[in-house]
């Protein structure tokens, strides 16, 4: 159901609203069940008595999984994209498309500020993802959504450790997210690094609970010869937040 007027975080329409309320519901019943809690527990001991991080099985299981970003970060994450007007985002895991309907709001909502006065410019996000029949959702979601949404996403099939090096991605990078298994974490921030503006911010799911499947990306964002200044941020699993300041004083 949309919230009442004026009195959500987001902007968007009452048909944008509901349809977020109604997947939130559908990754939040599948995220409370028990078999996902003891997915997620198996993977974390398989990780502490065998240091696997992750298994082909593990696609198999969440291939019909949303495990979409939770609704109150995804309402900071477009807080964030809005203040630091954001115009070219990179998403690193999409499943089905729900955290990026919220960057897609907060890019062309971007756009439209700076053409508003009298700027060019256009601006995009980049979702990413692997599995087809996931892409294939995510696609119906955003078409659902509409032109706010859809018109302003492109996505990019196939392993992002692949797809993010193609052609014709932006030449400077305003925000990353990393919603993705952890040990393509830093191998994505690797690729996206360079592009990165001054300024930019990255955030990354769940470094609380997963933190030591993050050990290589935690390791790396706090060594200060990478430039970035981090931070985590206290919602639900941890949710670590960047800011890439190459020119900082240590
Ligand atoms: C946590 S989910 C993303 C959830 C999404 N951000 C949301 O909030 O709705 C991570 C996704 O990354 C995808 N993925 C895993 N490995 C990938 C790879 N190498 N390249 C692209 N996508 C990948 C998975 O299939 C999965 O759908």
């Amino acid at each position: 159901m949309a919230p009442p007027a004026g009195r959500s975080a987001i902007s968007a329409s009452p048909r944008v609203h509901a349809l977020l309320a109604r997947l939130h519901a559908a990754s939040e019943a599948q995220e409370k069940s028990l078999s996902q809690i003891w997915f997620y527990l198996k993977r974390l001991i398989s990780f502490y008595l065998f240091r696997t991080p992750w298994a082909a099985s593990a696609d198999d299981h969440m291939r019909d999984k949303f495990v979409a970003l939770e609704e109150d970060k995804c309402h900071f994450m477009y807080l964030l994209a809005r203040s630091s007007g954001a115009l070219n985002i990179v998403e690193a895991g999409t499943s089905f498309g729900v955290s990026t309907i919220y960057l897609a709001l907060a890019v062309g909502q971007n756009v439209a500020d700076q053409r508003a006065q009298g700027k060019t410019v256009t601006g995009r996000v980049i979702a990413t993802e692997k599995e087809p029949t996931k892409a294939a959702r995510a696609r119906e979601h955003w078409a659902e959504a509409g032109d706010e949404v859809a018109g302003v996403i492109e996505l990019r099939e196939g392993d992002l450790l692949e797809t993010l090096k193609m052609d014709g991605m932006p030449e400077q990078v305003d925000f990353l997210l990393l919603d993705i298994w952890t040990p393509l974490a830093l191998p994505t921030l690797k690729i996206i690094q360079p592009r990165l503006r001054k300024g930019a911010v990255v955030l990354a799911d769940n470094t609380k609970m997963a933190r030591p499947l993050y050990k290589e990306y935690l390791d790396y964002i706090h060594d200060p010869a990478n430039s970035f200044k981090t931070t985590e941020v206290p919602y639900s699993g941890g949710l670590q937040m960047s800011v890439y300041l190459p020119d900082a004083s240590v």
